[in-house]
Parts: structure tokens; sequence; C-alpha cells
């Protein structure tokens, strides 16, 4: 936090308070209103977090107005162009590009951690096979904290390393083998001679009665996806997940938590929810209705994948993916996919329109991602337990962020009560 000597005055009931203002290397300043509530016996009030900043943080800066994501400095474009995921994972958690020693260490510590304990598959045969992955997902995650208790004291930096390191190994394998319990296939094992995309999406596609071969062009598309939803500041899950461990709690059930709120289809819910109203719309000549019906305050529907509470622009990793698209349906010979006709019809007409462009509700990462998804062989439950696979090395790194800050406190907000006030109890023979 830079040094600053500014100040914010506030005038309350003609008492002045002095509230410093910070500036961050990059972004909006802040004003530190952690003394108001003892100094001026109020609170703020800022539900949904829109101009509340939670934490200090080093590893991702948004700017909404431009368009622009870093990852420890590095655009995303740069990123998804010329690295790769647990490049970017190194990235993120230990704060600059790895050396290839550095990387080959990272990846071969990865690669010997994508097995799960062998008791845990009697969780998964808990579960009715018609169960939603990511329900699934939530369930294992926590279940982890169960297996790996030397990997769980959180004041021991190295149980913290090898539980961010099981995190990112096991979560493939975790989604992989929600997915065969749900189509009643047997788990394929990860293979330590396999990349991460590609162990990924063997564990999801090969079958014991035929050799499977990894198609290097899916590869590339799965490991640009994770790239693409690495991590995003402070955004709900990863929010839930610093909120979580604030109090003490383990890495495992943190991340279970995290996951819980990512399934939501205002966040990482939405890809599977943009994929089913793709589906849904079905033919270019349908998208005017359903435009209509977004823009009725009336109507509860809402186009998803559209829209953001920091990008008032366009998402950069939108872009991304919808290059993404283009590339992976031409070379799978799906370029004529419906669906991603409708998709970019209703870009151009959404984006056409006054309503979304003064509202600046622009594609988020979701709104091409399902398309590739589906292209590549994942059903629209698969969707969300994808971005929780890259999603996690995000969790993680803010975790370790906020667990090594020296001035970790345990979140606890506080509220505008607007309940009844004292009242004594009254007998049932009485009321
Ligand atoms: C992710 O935070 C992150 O960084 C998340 C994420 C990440 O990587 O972690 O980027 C991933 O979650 C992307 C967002 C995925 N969600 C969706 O695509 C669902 C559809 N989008 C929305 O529900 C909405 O845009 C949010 C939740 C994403 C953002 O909501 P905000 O910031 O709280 O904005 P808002 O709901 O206050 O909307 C502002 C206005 C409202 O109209 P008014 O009440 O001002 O008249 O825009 C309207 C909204 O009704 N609006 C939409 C809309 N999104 C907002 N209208 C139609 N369609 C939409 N998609």
């Amino acid at each position: 936090m830079a040094d600053d000597t500014r100040t914010a005055r506030l005038e309350i009931e003609g008492k002045s308070h002095d509230l410093p203002i910070y500036s961050p290397t990059a972004g909006p300043d802040v004003i530190d209103i952690r003394k108001l509530y003892s100094a001026a016996g109020v609170f703020t009030y800022d539900p949904g977090f829109t101009s509340t900043a939670s934490c200090d943080s080093t590893i991702t800066f948004i700017d909404g107005d431009k368009g622009e994501l870093l990852h420890r400095g590095y655009p995303i474009d740069q990123l998804a162009e010329k690295s790769h995921f647990l490049e970017v994972c190194y990235l993120l958690l230990y704060g600059e590009l790895p050396s290839p020693a550095q990387l080959e260490d990272f990846e071969g510590r990865v690669t010997n951690h994508t097995m799960l304990h062998e008791q845990m598959v009697y969780f998964f045969r808990g579960f009715r096979r018609d169960a939603h992955p990511m329900a699934i997902m939530v369930g294992v995650v926590g279940a982890m904290s169960a297996f790996y208790h030397d990997s769980t004291d959180i004041s021991d930096p190295w149980q913290r390393e090898v539980a961010s390191i099981r995190m990112i190994a096991k979560m493939p394998t975790i989604a992989a083998w929600a997915y065969k319990y749900s189509i009643g296939q047997p788990f394929v094992y990860p293979r330590n001679d396999l990349d991460y995309a590609s162990n990924f999406l063997r564990m999801c596609f090969a079958v014991p009665a035929e050799d499977y071969e990894v198609n290097p062009i899916l590869a590339r598309a799965m490991d640009r996806i994770f790239t693409l939803h690495a991590d995003h500041e402070q955004n709900a899950s990863t929010s839930t997940v610093r909120l979580a461990s604030s109090s003490g709690a383990n890495p495992f059930a943190c991340i279970a938590a995290g996951i819980a709120c990512l399934w939501g289809p205002a966040h990482g819910g939405a890809n599977q929810a943009c994929l089913e109203m793709l589906r849904e719309i079905g033919t270019p000549d349908q998208i005017p209705e359903y435009i209509a019906r977004a823009k009725d305050k009336d109507d509860p529907f809402r186009l998803m994948g559209f829209g953001h509470r920091v990008y008032k622009n366009f998402d950069p990793r939108a872009k991304v993916m919808k290059q993404s698209a283009d590339e992976v349906l031409e070379l799978l010979g799906v370029e004529d996919n419906p669906t991603l006709q409708v998709a970019k019809e209703l870009e151009k007409q959404a984006l056409a329109d006054p309503f979304f462009t003064e509202k600046k509700l622009f594609p988020n990462v979701d709104f091409y991602s399902g398309i590739i998804l589906e292209a590549m062989g994942f059903p629209t439950s698969m969707f969300t337990p994808i971005f929780a696979v890259s999603r996690t090395i995000g969790w993680i790194s803010q975790w370790k962020e906020m667990i090594t800050d020296p001035q970790l406190k345990i979140g606890r907000p506080r509220q505008l009560y607007q309940g009844v006030t004292l009242r004594d109890y009254v007998d049932i023979e009485n009321r």
C-alpha cells in the first residue's frame, strides 16, 4: 500500500472525520474506513460490495473500462497465446514466470499428485448417478480434509504448499470422475506422461475398451480455457474462499465453499445457463423475442453470458474465447454449428441495441466458452466443473496471499438492521 498523507473528510452532524486515502499501483484510490465505527459510531453500507475493496492483493488486476486483465502484470491475451495453464498456475502462486528448471519441478510435483486416495472412490458411489457434477465436487473436495490431514495445518508453510499442489493436481481427476460417474462409465486414472489438459481430456473421454489418443488441438483449446478462467480478482467465489479461510478453516473446506458459490448461474453457472439459453433460442429469427424479454423490467430473464460487475467494456477473455471457438469448431468441421451462429447473431443484435450498450452489457467469459466445450464433447453439466478446475489456482493463490498477510483478521461484516426492536416475550396463552 503506497504511503499517502491524503485524507477524505467526512462531516457527520457537524463533526469532521479524516479518513486516510491510499493509492494503489493501479486502479482507484481507496479510503481506509477501518476506524470509522470507533471514531464516528457509523457503518458504511455497500450490499454486493459494489464500491468496497475487501483486501490488498498483488495477484490480478482488472481495468473494467479498458477491458484489461493482468495476472502479476501480464495481460491475459499474451498468457493465453504464449503461455500454458501450469505456467500460469506457477505465476499466480509464486508471483513470477518460472525458469525452465522451476517449471519442470512444478509440473513434476503437480503430476505426482493427480491421483486420489483410493478410498475416496466410495464418496462418488454414494451419489445418485444423475447428481450434478458440481454437487459431487463440493462433496468430494470438502471430504479431502478427511483424507489429507498432513496438509491441513495452515500455520505450516510446508503443509500450505502441499495442500496447494494437491488441490491443483486433483481437481481434474475429481471433475473427470464426477463426469464418468454420471454417465455410468468406469473411472480413468491419470497418466504421468500426459500434460495437464491432455490428462483431463483422457480421464473424461477414454474407456478401458480401447486406446484413446488425445487430439492436440483439443488439448490446446482445453489448456487455453483453463488459462482464461484461472483467476479474476475478488469475484464472488474467491471472496467466499477468503472469508471461509479467515476463520482458519482448512484449505480443502474453503475451496469446497468456493465451488459452491461458483455454481450459481449469476457466476460460474452462467456458462451452462448461457448454452441452455442459446439452445432455447434455437434459431436467429427467435433472437428479437429474447432481446425484448431481457429488456423488459417485468421479465426476470437476463441474457446469460452478458454483463459483468467490473467490465464495462468488453471482457478480454471473451475475445480470446470467441477466436478459440472459431478455430476449434473449424478444426472439428462444425463451423456451421447452429448454436455458434445464434451466439454471434445475438451478440451482434444486442451490441447494436442502446439498452445493452448504455448499460455497458457486453459478452463475458461465459458467452462463448460453452460452445467450445459442447463441441469438444462435454455435456452442459460439465461446464461449471471445468470452470472450477481452472479457478482452483485463483482460489488457492488468493488464499495463500491472505493466510500469509500479517494483517489477517477474521472477516465479520456488520449490517443495517431493519428488524423489530426490543420487546418482551408473550406467553402462548396471551397471544
Ligand atoms: C462470471 O465477478 C467476476 O469477476 C465473475 C467472473 C469471474 O471470472 O469470476 O467474471 C465470472 O461470473 C461472469 C458473469 C457471469 N454471469 C452471467 O453471465 C449472468 C448474467 N449477467 C448478470 O446476471 C449480471 O450482469 C452480473 C451478475 C454478471 C453482474 O451483475 P451486477 O454487476 O450486479 O449488475 P446489475 O445486476 O446491477 O445490472 C446492472 C443493470 C441492471 O438493470 P437496472 O436494474 O440498472 O435497470 O444491467 C441489467 C440489470 O437488470 N443487466 C442485464 C444483464 N446483466 C445486467 N440485463 C439483461 N441481461 C443481462 N445479462
